[in-house]
């Protein structure tokens, strides 16, 4: 529903709203959010101003499961899943999501606190002074004196921050500083020009690393591209009959047991007319039979494996993010598995008590062309920039994003335990502030495109995370045998593993 219309309702019952929980009834029905004002207003609570705790404490009066909750299959809650939107969108909507954006992200940056004299761009005079901005970075540019140039907007208006040549350390960090980028700028000056001291992004830090509540396993996969020439069905079906205990030595086979979570992050099938030319490059030249042909493959895992999978670009969903479930046109005898959840792109899914962020990774190339020296750095550094950031694809028009006016559904408002990205074909592992950081491998040999590019996939490769003791190890189903990526009890050193 629309937020006037939130605020409309709450405001005519006397409450405030902090933005977790706007966005929490956005997503509702306009008659459940009525229901649960009037029975909030009811119950006659001092409080004023709603947030989620207050809604964590009432939940079980106003008949709430969980405030979260959008869906849950057994072990798995579905905390995010976002549907399609229709209607078409006017300029007026564009201005609203860069405003949802921004007021999300300059909340953020407040609640992390350090902002001393926090000021709007507007409220700057003449005189001289110190201050900190928060604002999105409009433009950027070197001057003739090699100073980098920037054009900072907020709420209120624009400024010009300088970033002096001469300040090494802040130079060289801002030169990664991209458009659309909202940060604190701690500056000094007037509002005739602004001199940059630093600047904080929003970041992301959890205080302690969370561990879930059994003693099981998730294995993460991804980008099989069924359907292409290249995929690796024989690998893929190692892995399944691995999942099913048939094959592996004994230690492999007692692990099998062990993991009772799939989560697919994408590239399920290899689509059709993706790339010019790619007739000649499909086995199964049809988006449904590739599905078909995907549904044949899950259907043998067995029954007890919950399976949680969301789209990615090659899949048969409109290709900017966020991207909507695979819809029922498509996904055929997939919706009827009653083991598998079709999930959004991005999507948040909770596994017995690990929050996971599900993105198919669509700006990590975007990343790679715009940070320097991108080309050399792993996948690990681009999931730390956009947790830094708190923004799945933080450059509009870098690739196709399809608006919400109400709220941007690419925002990481809550921490992930474990943030997932595929799309690279490289397996990955990396914590970042206490986020484990998950890279997922492909089913498909080496492309003409990859090889054009210069891109090594490292195909075959599952990472398996344990939920209790955040333990993770990487299984090998490029070869004959099942091995482990490296040595025979590979327990992967987070910060040093694969640099
Ligand atoms: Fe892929």
């Amino acid at each position: 529903m629309e937020k006037r219309d939130v605020l409309k309702i709450c405001r005519e019952s006397g409450f405030f709203l902090d933005r977790s929980i706007l966005d929490f009834f956005i997503e509702l029905e306009i008659k459940e959010v009525e229901r649960i004002i009037k029975k909030l207003k009811g119950f006659h609570i001092n409080e004023r101003i709603l947030s989620k705790n207050i809604l964590n404490k009432y939940k079980d009066r106003l008949g709430l499961k969980n405030e979260e909750s959008r869906d849950r299959k057994n072990g798995i809650d579905i905390l995010k899943n976002i549907k399609g939107r229709s209607g078409k969108l006017e300029a007026g909507d564009f201005v609203s999501y860069f405003r949802s954006r921004f007021e999300s992200l300059r909340d953020i940056l407040i609640k992390n606190g350090e902002l001393d004299n926090l000021s709007s761009i507007r409220r700057i005079g003449r005189e001289n002074g110190v201050f900190c901005i928060i604002g999105m970075v409009y433009s950027k540019r070197i001057t003739k004196n090699k100073n980098l140039f920037i054009e900072v907007e907020d709420l209120t208006g624009k400024s010009i921050v300088l970033i002096n040549k001469e300040n090494k350390e802040l130079f060289i960090r801002a030169q990664n500083l991209l458009l659309d980028d909202i940060v604190a700028f701690r500056v000094s000056g007037s509002n005739k020009m602004l001199f940059a001291n630093d600047f904080i992004y929003p970041d992301a830090k959890l205080k302690k690393e969370n561990i879930g509540d059994r003693d099981e396993f998730i294995a993460f996969v991804s980008d099989f591209h069924i359907g292409s020439k290249m995929f690796l069905e024989g690998n893929l079906m190692r892995f399944v009959d691995w999942l099913n205990g048939k094959i592996g030595d004994s230690r492999q086979k007692n692990l099998a047991q062990k993991v009772r979570y799939l989560i697919l992050s994408g590239d399920n099938i290899e689509g059709v007319g993706v790339y010019p030319n790619q007739e000649k490059f499909l086995k199964i030249k049809g988006c449904r039979k590739q599905y078909e042909k995907l549904a044949d493959i899950l259907g043998m895992i067995r029954k007890d494996i919950e399976i949680v999978m969301c789209p990615g670009q090659y899949d048969a969903v409109w290709v900017g993010e966020p991207q909507s479930a695979i819809n029922e046109k498509w996904s055929g005898d997939l919706n009827n598995m009653e083991n598998l959840k079709l999930v959004s792109n991005p999507s948040i899914v909770k596994i017995r008590g690990l929050n996971i962020l599900v993105y198919y990774g669509g700006s990590v190339n975007q990343f790679r062309n715009l940070i320097s020296g991108g080309r050399d750095l792993n996948i690990n550094d681009f999931t730390n920039e956009i947790l830094k950031r708190r923004h799945l694809a933080p450059v509009y028009g870098e690739m196709d994003i399809i608006p919400n006016k109400n709220i941007d559904d690419l925002i990481i408002n809550e921490l992930p335990d474990v943030f997932v990205v595929s799309g690279q074909h490289r397996a990955m592992i990396g914590n970042y502030n206490n986020i484990l950081t998950i890279s997922t491998s492909c089913w498909q040999s080496r492309t003409d495109f990859e090889t054009k590019v210069g891109s090594e996939p490292d195909p075959c490769k599952v990472p398996i995370l344990n939920l209790k003791s955040k333990e993770i190890k990487i299984l090998d189903f490029s070869g004959k045998d099942i091995v482990w990526e490296s040595g025979d009890d590979l327990v992967c050193e987070l910060e040093d593993y694969k640099k």
